[in-house]
């Protein structure tokens, strides 16, 4: 049977800019995909498709459009008009980019809902939901705010509590009010529909189809078996419908409801797929019917239960025939330099700021994918680790053996290679590409690629380019080329370094697309495919015997560690823009008269904006605020510097405010400042505050509270 793939990319949400966790994800997998893509399968080669889209239905996306004044559609086309940039940057080779706001999804969406209707698996039931009276419009319950029944912080979303961590309903808050009106939301029932996940059906075909040998990995296994329970108890049915207004696909024979946005959103991997297939002239149906096959969804962590209980469910009972040839791949997220990255916001890397710095796309994605297993793990983004692998591997191990070389083919022997090869060379030639078990390298790399196991794959590819290197040390080609009588020496030791090189070359080029394209122009090679790694067939050296190449031009340059500072500060121009308001004032003009003198401190002495800029100031919210058990000045803040964590600090604000006037205000504080231990605890920074030189005229101290707009995390500089 002809093995065919089908492989997606979790589909990101339309309302912003991919970062470098989505940039991640789609390395991953376009590594896999091209890995795939190389094997033989039947007379040619695998036959793969991958797709992607925009994930575009739901409630934040109409809001914000809302805010624009622009309609979801016009939002969404705003986005996806900005993705091909970072695509294409890092070598991203999806056959499709789509929407899940497209014909195709509509009538796929809703196709498989009337099937689960007619398996008896959707059911109405009326419920309360909050409503806002003002807006007319049914609240989620990230739309409603309010006070944590349990630790009584104030501004709190309808589902958890930021403070204390507290899971409960929107009903539970106190004082709630929707984010949209601040009315206070009322209870209003509506009918929706739910599809019945707790259906003994559900429990019995999931439990089947999440045990099924090589379908997920064993640790996603153990986890969805805690969800399911031990007799499908723990299933609830799930609720698929929202009420008008909302930004989705409506729901069939039900007016004035559409599904819930991850109803549709697993459907658009199908939708892209058929408009793909549409476009290209394949028969979608026959396609997905083939018995070989299979659907392959890479994802990440936060996601599993919408693709691990829903949407196998959906397929199943929808009748999708895919459902036994699905696998799904799921990865942990990226850090970087172990901060976590908001959802929204991303972190300080902006991948396409890496890009407009110079920086090589497939840097980036040789680090990803030595720092990539097959397991739920996160990895991180480190600034020196990055350059120390990189510089380390693909330059000194890799590009160098071709950099070494090649001049001498072309200087010396018009470009031509060696006709055949000396004993020795032959021996250097096995010894880099056989294991001590005597089986072929490449195939264990390949094994490695296939599983997902790209770290292990790059660092067996390393050692083969170990080897490489240690041959061009030993036989030392600069010192041959200075002696007439070792001219044949000489063509026969540089003949085979390049075809070691070759041979990493297509190792890596799953990972190094680009690269393996120049090469490949610069050895006159066609494509390659895996079977040209095979030593026993003789495709690993035959081809490059005797062959004219063409010049060498530079493969790669080594990461310069200042671009990673630029990656991760503002370049200097930024903050030379931020410190000529100073020489602007100097020049105030003339039809102002002076301002009278004050009783003010004296100025410290001068420093110098690099001196400034060593003070990292931040944007905080203040999530929570109390007082502190004996202490009469002090007051204790939890602060968001949006870094994915809280930070405690104590500052002595007591006189001036109560703990609830500063609950969810914000404010600025020092964010690297040594962390101080005190009598009540450790304080991680401090808070910006004014006061006057003369502390019994004026006793007061000010906050510092910036104008709206500010977000947690942003620098003040
Ligand atoms: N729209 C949903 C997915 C619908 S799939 C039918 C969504 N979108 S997302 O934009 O928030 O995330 C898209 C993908 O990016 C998810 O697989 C998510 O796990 C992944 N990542 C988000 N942050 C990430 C990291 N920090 N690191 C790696 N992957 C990350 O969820
Ligand atoms: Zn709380």
């Amino acid at each position: 049977m002809t093995r065919k793939l089908f492989v997606t990319t979790a589909l990101p949400y339309a309302n912003a800019a991919f970062h470098i966790g989505h940039m991640m994800e789609y390395i991953q997998a376009d590594i896999w995909v091209r890995f795939q893509r190389m094997q033989a399968e039947g007379d040619g080669l695998r036959e793969v498709h991958f797709v992607g889209a925009d994930d575009t239905h739901g409630t934040p996306i109409m809001i914000a459009a809302e805010k624009e004044g622009i309609t979801p559609q016009e939002f969404v086309a705003k986005i996806a008009a900005g993705r091909a940039q970072y695509l294409d940057g890092f070598h991203i080779a999806f056959d499709n980019w789509y929407s899940t706001d497209s014909p195709e999804n509509v009538e796929l969406s809703q196709g498989i809902y009337v099937k689960l209707r007619e398996a008896g698996l959707i059911q109405t039931k009326t419920v309360d939901r909050f409503f806002d009276p003002v807006k007319g419009m049914f609240l989620a319950d990230r739309n409603i705010k309010g006070e944590c029944p349990k630790c009584h912080a104030k501004d709190q979303y309808g589902d958890n509590c930021e403070v204390c961590g507290a899971a409960y309903q929107p009903t539970e808050l106190v004082n709630p009010f929707s984010v949209f009106t601040n009315a206070t939301p009322i209870l209003k029932p509506s009918e929706q529909y739910f599809f019945k996940l707790s259906d003994p059906r559900c429990f019995t075909f999931l439990r089947d189809w999440l045990n099924t040998p090589g379908r997920l990995q064993p640790e996603m296994v153990n986890k969805v078996s805690e969800w399911l329970g031990e007799a499908g108890e723990k299933l609830a049915d799930w609720d698929i419908s929202r009420d008008a207004p909302y930004f989705g696909i409506p729901i069939p024979d039900a007016p004035g409801k559409y599904f819930y946005v991850w109803l549709d959103a697993p459907v658009g991997y199908l939708a892209s797929l058929k408009n793909y297939c549409g476009k290209k002239g394949i028969d979608y149906d026959a396609l997905l019917a083939d018995e070989g096959t299979e659907q392959i969804h890479f994802i990440g962590k936060d996601i599993v239960s919408f693709h691990l209980l829903f949407w196998p469910a959906m397929l199943q009972f929808a009748k999708h025939p895919t459902i036994d040839r699905m696998k799904v791949a799921v990865h942990g997220h990226l850090t970087v330099n172990n901060e976590k990255m908001s959802k929204s916001r991303g972190t300080g890397i902006s991948p396409l700021r890496y890009l407009n710095l110079g920086m090589n796309p497939e840097w980036l994605r040789y680090y990803l994918a030595y720092k990539l297993n097959s397991r739920v793990e996160d990895l991180d983004f480190t600034g020196d680790d990055f350059v120390a692998r990189v510089n380390s591997d693909l330059i000194g191990k890799f590009v160098n053996i071709a950099s070494r070389c090649a001049g001498f083919i072309a200087k010396k022997f018009d470009g031509k290679l060696a006709s055949e090869l000396s004993a020795s060379s032959q021996e250097w030639i096995k010894k880099a590409l056989v294991a001590e078990d005597g089986t072929e390298r490449q195939a264990s790399i390949a094994a490695n690629f296939d599983s997902r196991e790209f770290g292990k794959a790059l660092r067996e590819i390393m050692e083969i380019a170990d080897v490489a290197n240690r041959f061009v040390d030993e036989n030392k080609p600069w010192v041959l080329a200075k002696d007439e009588t070792k001219v044949a020496e000489l063509h026969d030791v540089c003949t085979t370094a390049l075809i070691l090189f070759r041979q990493l070359t297509i190792l890596l080029s799953p990972v190094l697309p680009g690269v393996a394209t120049n090469v490949r122009s610069f050895l006159n090679d066609a494509a390659y495919t895996w079977a040209d790694t095979s030593l026993a067939s003789g495709a690993a050296y035959q081809p490059l015997l005797g062959r004219t190449i063409g010049a060498y031009s530079h493969l790669m340059t080594r990461v310069d560690a200042k671009m990673i500072e630029d990656l991760f500060d503002a370049p200097a121009q930024q903050a030379a823009a931020a410190a000529a308001p100073a020489a602007v004032a100097d020049a105030a003009p003339a039809a102002l008269d002076a301002p009278a003198a004050g009783d003010i401190e004296e100025l410290a002495p001068e420093i110098s904006i690099d001196d400034f800029s060593k003070i990292d100031l931040r944007i905080a919210r203040i999530v929570n605020c109390e007082h502190v058990e004996g202490a009469g000045k002090l007051l204790r803040l939890t602060l968001d510097v949006g870094e994915g964590r809280y930070r405690n600090v104590f500052s002595g604000i007591k006189s001036m405010y109560k703990p609830e006037d500063l609950v969810g205000k914000l404010t600025v504080m020092v964010a690297n400042l040594a962390p101080r231990k005190m009598k009540f605890g450790v304080s991680e920074g401090m808070v910006l505050a004014a006061s006057a030189k003369d502390e019994k005229a004026n006793p007061g101290i000010y906050v510092l509270n910036p104008w709206p707009g500010a977000e947690p995390g942003m620098r003040v500089r």
